[in-house]
């Protein structure tokens, strides 16, 4: 099953935000949202053989994990606005550095990214980055982790991680920058051709 984590530099961690504010003041949540949809939606389905993490690392109470589990997932529609209240709902919770379920598929805990990796032992990280190597040069396989930046990039701390990985690749989808959720589905849709 392939993974995919996503890192929200930005992105706040207490879940006060207003629905009808998912940008400016969230630290751009929107683009973590669109994460979300490109990740399980299909048109009349969702992927259930995905899963997806999303590090927040925004004010007030960095970092926060979120663990989408395709297998488990209800509730989940195509629009942002109810993913958002779904996201609100898990930050709201309690929690320490074990994963909370907030409600089916949506857990939460106080993991970073090292954190988030532990969880991943064995596998081989796919970093995705525009100058890394042509996405033609390589055999994707399905247990893959593809770790990208939501609205900015990941920072050289979180790629020297990376990249101490036992397993790691540096790949390109192409040489134009893309929104994180495009990255997403361009990979999904490549597996999808590839089995
Ligand atoms: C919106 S981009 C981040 C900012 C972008 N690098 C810029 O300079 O505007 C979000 C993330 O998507 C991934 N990404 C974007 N374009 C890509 C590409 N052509 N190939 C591989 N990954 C890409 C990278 O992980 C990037 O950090």
């Amino acid at each position: 099953m392939p993974s995919f984590v996503v890192v929200g530099q930005k992105v706040g961690t207490d879940g006060k935000y207003s629905l009808n504010d998912l940008t400016g003041s969230t630290g751009r949540l929107d683009v973590l949202l669109r994460c979300v949809n490109s990740a399980f939606m299909l048109s009349n389905d969702i992927r259930r053989n995905v899963d997806l993490y999303l590090l927040l690392l925004g004010e007030p109470d960095p970092p926060k994990s979120l663990h989408f589990s395709g297998m488990d997932l209800k509730y989940l529609n195509p629009d942002e606005r109810s993913t958002a209240a779904l996201v609100k709902n898990a930050l709201m919770k309690k929690i320490g550095a074990e994963w909370v379920k907030s409600t089916p598929g949506i857990s939460v805990a106080k993991k970073d990214l090292a954190g988030i990796l532990a969880e991943l032992e064995g596998r081989r990280l796919i970093y995705l980055k525009e100058e890394g190597a042509s996405i033609s040069d390589i055999y994707l396989k399905e247990n893959d982790v593809f770790v990208l930046g939501g609205k900015e990039d990941l920072s050289p701390e979180e790629e020297a991680l990376i990249q101490a990985w036992p397993e790691t690749k540096k790949i390109s989808l192409g040489p134009r920058s893309l929104h994180a959720d495009h990255c997403i589905t361009a990979v999904l849709n490549r597996l999808d051709c590839s089995t």
